[in-house]
């Protein structure tokens, strides 16, 4: 009879656990909590994550295995008044629950530690590139001297970013969502961050340290490209492929764009204002003149008509900032972009 309730149990307990292993299974693997990772490092540091995560995932089941059984099977009834029985501890139970937690964390401490010695490891030939963050904008300097708003890389090779920031400035910090790293950029200190590009294209590059008014549009980008194409890029004197005039003002960093707006043709995928690829039919909407009039309106005092579902969020200033030679090649770089 003991026997019979006692298989019972177990049965109920595992089957409780392998539905909430399950549900939170799903929940890690289907939501999309991590960019796609572009880096040697970020794959690291993603493996990490997932070792970490199935972790979780099995002491969560257990828990929530014993929790939910005990709360059906040893709940008081309504009309019990009683004391629960006294309990004085089970020396084995809690030399087990104290053991397996201190296993696991162990595992992930070493597992930590290897991926961090990894992940500093820039090989004996690595490309350096000195990043220099002043508010609010991002400068790379490459070996041959020259200087860029944004970042270009090879694939396949280390590269070793020599980060700091401008003398008499605040601390930033460099972060590039798909390769996962953060580093701070510090007055008079240098910091390194080793990343290992393993897939092409352009990525954003964010501060993500609170710095000042501006933070939020802190912003450059990365573009990651094959071996070969880097080398021509190098010796082309490393001018990025006849970026248009437009596109540069809206990828100046001063000005950054599209750390709020989304634009397919500048790769931009902010969320925070409207996406600049319906700028079209925005403007049909707001009936305030000429597609560019509406354009140039919004730039220069955003306030003045406000696209439905979102705020007054863009900062006045725009229009004094933005030299007028600048401002009419990005009013007119948006209106030939607009679908
Ligand atoms: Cu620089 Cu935030």
């Amino acid at each position: 009879m003991f026997a019979r309730v006692r298989r019972g149990s177990v049965l109920q307990l595992a089957g409780i656990a392998v539905v909430a292993a399950v549900i939170a299974s799903l929940i890690a693997y289907f939501v999309p909590w991590l960019p796609k990772p572009a880096g040697r490092e970020a794959d690291r540091i993603h493996f990490v994550y997932w070792f970490t995560t199935i972790i979780c995932i099995a002491v969560f089941s257990v828990v929530a295995a014993a929790l939910t059984y005990s709360v059906i099977h040893f709940r008081a009834r309504p009309d019990d008044d009683s004391d629960g029985p006294p309990i004085h501890g089970h020396t084995t139970l809690e030399i087990v629950w104290t053991a397996i937690p201190a296993i696991l964390v162990t595992a992930i401490s070493i597992v930590s530690a290897i991926v961090l010695a990894e992940n500093s490891k820039a090989g004996a030939n690595p490309l350096v590139v000195k990043v220099l963050a002043q508010q609010f904008t991002w400068q790379f300097t490459y070996p041959n001297g020259k200087t860029y708003g944004y970042l270009t890389l090879p694939k396949g090779r280390h590269v070793k970013l020599d980060i700091t920031s401008r003398e008499g400035d605040v601390i930033h910090s460099f972060w590039v969502p798909e390769l996962s790293q953060k580093q701070d950029a510090v007055p008079g200190q240098h910091n390194f961050l080793v990343v290992t590009p393993t897939r092409t294209g352009t990525f954003p590059v964010i501060c993500t340290e609170l710095c000042g008014l501006g933070h939020a549009l802190m912003r450059s980008h990365v573009t990651i490209i094959g071996a070969a194409a880097f080398d021509k890029w190098v010796k082309g004197g490393g001018q990025a492929a006849a970026v248009p005039p437009g596109l540069a003002v809206f990828e100046d960093p001063q000005n950054g764009c599209g750390g709020c707006h989304t634009l397919k043709a500048a790769h931009a995928t902010g969320t925070i204002g409207p996406d600049l690829d319906n700028v079209k039919a925005d403007a049909a909407k707001a009936g305030r003149g000429s597609l560019a009039a509406y354009i140039h309106e919004s730039i220069v005092s955003p306030g003045a008509y406000i696209v439905p579902g979102f705020t007054n969020a863009m900062p006045p200033g725009f229009g004094t900032r933005i030299p007028p030679d600048k401002l009419k090649q990005l009013v007119q770089y948006l209106e030939q972009n607009a679908k």
